[in-house]
């Protein structure tokens, strides 16, 4: 007999695992775009520049798994109404627009953009892991809008270690 944790407190433990929101975008089968909010981005490797997303059946999932290509638009922190909008909430000034490169759709405000070929696929429960190989990329400054404990937040606390004390030391390790 399997045993699961109970979904409540299975999504509140979740929930404390603060994340950036990006909005993942591919187009439907007449080419429009289409996108949706997502927490679940990962990057996965370096070489090659890989990252993954994972995705419920729905509107974006059948674009991507039909297209096999997404676009990873990692939202700022003042376009919360934006990352409500691609969750199901709606604009009182309508869809936000989009820049098309190489058929890719980005969100002109994003801190950061990536534009992603499917190269390999996981299904779990309702949920596909598209893993995807970045084909280009882009960033620009902006503080990121965060995740936390199911509400939006300003993303970027104090540093806690100021100063030269980098996450990735050239040499070993040393609190
Ligand atoms: C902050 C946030 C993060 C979310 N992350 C994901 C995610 O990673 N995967 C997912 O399937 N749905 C996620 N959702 C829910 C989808 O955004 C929502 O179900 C959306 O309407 C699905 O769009 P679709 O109809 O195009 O499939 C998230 C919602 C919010 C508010």
């Amino acid at each position: 007999m399997s045993h699961h944790a109970d979904p409540a407190s299975f999504r509140a433990a979740a929930s404390r695992f603060s994340t950036g929101v990006t909005v993942v975008t591919s187009s439907d089968a007449d080419g429009a775009p289409v996108g949706m909010t997502a927490n679940s981005f990962t990057t996965v490797s370096m070489q090659p520049p890989t990252v993954l997303v994972s995705l419920k059946r729905g509107r974006t999932w059948q674009a991507v798994n039909a297209t096999r290509r997404y676009a990873v638009n990692v939202l700022a922190a003042d376009d919360v109404a934006i990352g409500r909008y691609f969750a199901g909430a709606t604009l009182p000034q309508g869809a936000p627009a989009f820049d098309e490169r190489d058929g890719f759709f980005l969100l002109p405000q994003a801190i950061a953009q990536f534009g992603c070929e499917v190269v390999s696929t996981v299904d779990i429960a309702d949920h596909t892991l598209f893993i995807g190989e970045v084909r280009w990329c882009h960033h620009q400054d902006g503080l990121p809008l965060a995740f936390y404990a199911s509400r939006f937040r300003n993303g970027l606390g104090a540093e806690i270690m100021p100063g030269d004390a980098t996450a990735y030391p050239a040499e070993g390790w040393t609190i």
